[in-house]
This record gives structure tokens, sequence and C-alpha cells, in this order.
């Protein structure tokens, strides 16, 4: 029995979609229903909480879809609710819903979101990490990043077999907005040439040296993050200003890192957030983040979890290490 004042708890992803999500609601609905509380999924992300467009679903409905990438609740970077007018009507949504408590699944601006609306909204809030980039605090791992980065050297590997066949140079640009995470991580487990991620401020001439001795006797993988400064295009033509002999091709992998089933690690960490994220809001809290920190399952404020998460100087050593 359910003796808890929560009956009815809203759910929502937003931002980019990331995999794993799926898995998340799954959880939600699961230990919900386990617990008496009846759950709404609102779609298109914040544009569903505006425009009152909700769902409900039980979890049988989701058991199979685990495997699944995307959201199948439909996501969206809102900009209605940006606007004081839009975040009053999606608390009018969830009045007229009568919705105790909202769980949303997304990245930092999902959060931000949050933040702003709880100024006039006082039902409480549990956030879910949900993306791909990796880059928000107060947990180790978001969801959908392991499931990116897998994407990301299959794809890496098949660029080196023609890379190699043509001894030629790529540029291979990596999703993660501001964080190298993605860059970093991939380039590193393909045994890339250079990896070039915003975090660590390394000069690219170091990198120019390298090209300048390169024999094309071999394929030569660069990786950069969007996020890094010097960007694909101007590095491509610094390269070839130092070694016009250079075969180049430049290859963004784009949104293919988004799409994709999710690996077993983001199915896991969708249903261990799912989970807790239901229980948390039967615990009485509100307005934080479950993440996962250590192996082991954290909250933390929504304050804290917008600043951003950097790649680590553990991780960034390996860079030197490893001569990228
Ligand atoms: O935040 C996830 C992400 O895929 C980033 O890595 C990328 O910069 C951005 O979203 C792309 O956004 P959109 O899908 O709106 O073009």
């Amino acid at each position: 029995m359910n003796t808890n004042k929560i009956k009815h708890i809203g759910v929502f992803t937003s931002g980019g979609d990331s995999p794993g999500m799926n898995s998340a609601l799954y959880a939600i609905a699961k230990t919900a229903e386990a617990t008496g509380i009846k759950v709404s999924g609102f779609r298109k992300g914040y544009e569903g909480l505006i425009d009152g467009d909700l769902v409900q679903f039980k979890s049988h409905e989701l058991q199979k879809l685990t495997q699944k990438g995307g959201t199948i609740l439909k996501t969206a970077r809102s900009k209605r609710f940006l606007e004081l007018e839009g975040r009053k009507k999606a608390l009018q949504t969830l009045n007229a819903n009568k919705i105790d408590a909202l769980i949303a699944i997304g990245g930092d601006g999902t959060f931000k979101g949050l933040l702003t609306f709880s100024e006039i909204c006082d039902i409480p809030f549990i956030g879910i990490p949900g993306t791909i980039d990796n880059d928000i605090s107060g947990t180790d791992y978001t969801l959908g990043f392991d499931s990116a980065v897998n994407t990301a050297i299959e794809n890496i590997d098949k660029i080196r077999d023609t890379a190699e066949s043509h001894n030629r140079v790529f540029v291979i640009e990596l999703m993660g907005r501001d964080s190298g995470y993605i860059a970093i991580h991939s380039g590193l487990v393909v045994g890339a040439d250079a990896i070039l991620i915003p975090e660590s401020g390394r000069d690219f001439i170091y990198l120019l040296n390298k090209v300048k001795s390169y024999d094309s006797e071999d394929a030569f993988l660069i990786m950069v993050s969007e996020g890094d400064e010097i960007g694909a295009e101007l590095l491509a033509s610094k390269i070839n200003e130092v070694n016009s002999s250079v075969d180049l091709r430049i290859t963004r992998l784009g949104h293919v890192q988004r799409g994709g089933n999710p690996s077993a690690l983001d199915r896991m960490l969708g249903i261990r957030f799912g989970v807790a994220a239901v229980e948390q809001l039967l615990n009485g809290n509100k307005n934080k983040m479950v993440g996962l920190l250590n192996n082991e399952l954290y909250l933390t404020p929504f304050e804290e979890v917008v600043k951003q998460h950097q790649v680590n100087d553990e991780l960034q050593k390996l860079l030197e290490l490893f001569g990228k």
C-alpha cells in the first residue's frame, strides 16, 4: 500500500536523446507500479508540459523497448519553456492533471529549466542525467555516454581500414559539446595518433610537429572534440600548410553517435537511475539529480550538477603518456 502523498508522477525526456532513456522509463514505470503510483509521460520534453501532451504508460509496454535507442517519449529543446509564459502553462498542465511529482531525464539545460521552474512550482522534481556528452557533475557517467563511445569506436575502426589502405590522414570530429569525454575515451581505445579536447588546453603545435615528419606510409588518425577551439576545418588547413604531401580527409561522426541500441552499461544505468528516481521522490527528496559516483547512487542538488563535469586530470595525463 502506498501511504505516501505522491500518487501520480509525471516524467519526460528533454534535450538531446541518448541511448538508455527507454530503460530509465521502464524502471520508473515498474517502480511506481510496485508502490501503487500512476505514471504519465509528457511527450517532446518541456513542450509536452506546456501543451498538456501526455500519455499513460505501463511497465509491460516498455519492457521490450529497453533495447531501443532514442526515447519513446520523444524530446525537444524547448524555447517556449525559457519564457515565464511557457512555464506558467506547464504549471497549469501539472495542476490540471494532478501531478504530484516530476522526473526529468536530460542534460544540464534540462536541470537549469527545472531550477527556474521551481520558482513558481513547488512539487518535487528529481533529475536523471541523460546525455551522450558525460558533461554533468554529480555522476561518473551519464546515460548514453557509453553507447556513444561504443558507436564512435565501431565507426572509427572502419575509418582506420580505409585510412590504412590509402595511407591517409583523417581528422575525425566527435560530439560532446564543450566536453572532451567522447573524444578522449574513443581516441585512446582506437589508438589514435592525436586527440584534441577542450579541457587539455594543449597547443596543437605539438600535433603539427608530428605531422611535419609524417611519411605517408601509414594511416594517421586525429580525434577532435567538437568543442575544441581549433575545429576540424582549420586543423586540416594547418596540417596541409606544414606538410603539403598529406592526403587528408575530414569525417564528422555527427548524430550517428546518438543513435543505436544502448550498451549493457547504459541499459543497466537506466534501470538503476529510474528506480532510484522514484524511490528518492518517495523518500521526500526534491530538486536533486540521481547519479552514480564510484558505482554508488548519489543525489546532487541541481545547483551543483549544472557545473560542468570536465575530463579529469588522471585521464588528461594519459594524453601525455600515449603521446597524444
Ligand atoms: O548534447 C548532445 C549533443 O549531441 C551534443 O554532443 C551536440 O553538440 C548537440 O547535442 C547537437 O544538438 P542537436 O541534435 O540539437 O543538433
